[in-house]
């Protein structure tokens, strides 16, 4: 059977990385989450004081950029982000992160810098990689894409059960706000813009769950293997 590249993108907290992460392990692949690695980013940034609330020193950013090290490990089932070593996947999940790789992710520099590094981990193919333009930059020639979405209100519900059961402090109607701007954002930045390729398979899980939505990617990929 061929090895393809399945890239993956949609809106934010649409469950694509659950989706993704399945995939790969049904499928034997490698599974990259691009915006952890613009969430590490923010990471480094907000803990040099690079990013504060109002600001983005992007002179200082740019000379820091290699001195980001971005790596994925193993931790028992999961997958954890590292930066310089230190394992940050708690560290990059937080809604001050959040928002810092949503204002970082629209600085063409960083964005250059992140693509050719995922472009890479791709040579050998076998790997499923999700984000905001994995289909349409980092990957245009993919043999499966895939985008994802679900309604603004079903996503924010999913986030703030996510945050709460870990014991967050969050107000669903903040949620909801953020989920709104940062679509908005992602989808209207001039830096690669998230949009469904025509050639993108569809998947609106507003009404599925996880059983059914794997269903359908099982179908599209085998289909994808085969041709
Ligand atoms: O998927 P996420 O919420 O972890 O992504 C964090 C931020 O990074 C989000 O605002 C969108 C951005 N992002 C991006 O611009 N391009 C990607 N390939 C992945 C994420």
């Amino acid at each position: 059977m061929k090895k393809i590249i399945v890239a993956i993108d949609g809106y934010s907290s649409c469950g694509k990385s659950t989706m993704a992460k399945a995939l790969a392990k049904y499928a034997g692949y490698t599974y990259i989450d691009t915006g952890a690695m613009y969430r590490a980013v923010a990471l480094y940034g907000i803990s040099k004081k690079i990013i504060t609330k109002d600001n983005i020193d992007e002179v200082r950013l740019r000379t820091e950029l290699d001195n980001i090290h971005i790596g994925f490990i193993k931790s028992g089932e999961q997958q954890h982000t590292t930066l310089n070593g230190e394992d940050v996947e708690s560290k990059i999940r937080t809604m001050e992160v959040a928002d810092g790789a949503s204002r970082v992710s629209t600085i063409g520099f960083v964005r250059k810098h992140l693509v050719a590094l995922q472009q890479k981990m791709g040579e050998q193919k076998g790997i499923v990689m999700d984000g905001r333009d994995i289909t349409t930059v980092v990957f245009p020639n993919a043999e499966l894409k895939i985008f994802v979405t679900a309604a603004p209100e079903t996503r924010a519900q999913r986030r703030f059960d996510e945050l709460k059961e870990k014991g967050d402090n969050v107000i669903y109607e903040d949620i909801l706000k953020q989920v709104i701007e940062r679509d908005y954002r992602d989808s209207h930045r001039s830096e690669s813009p998230l949009t469904q390729t025509a050639d993108s398979m569809l998947l609106d899980n507003t009404n599925l769950n996880k059983e059914e939505q794997f269903e359908l990617i099982k179908t599209w990929f085998n289909n994808a293997v085969k041709e």
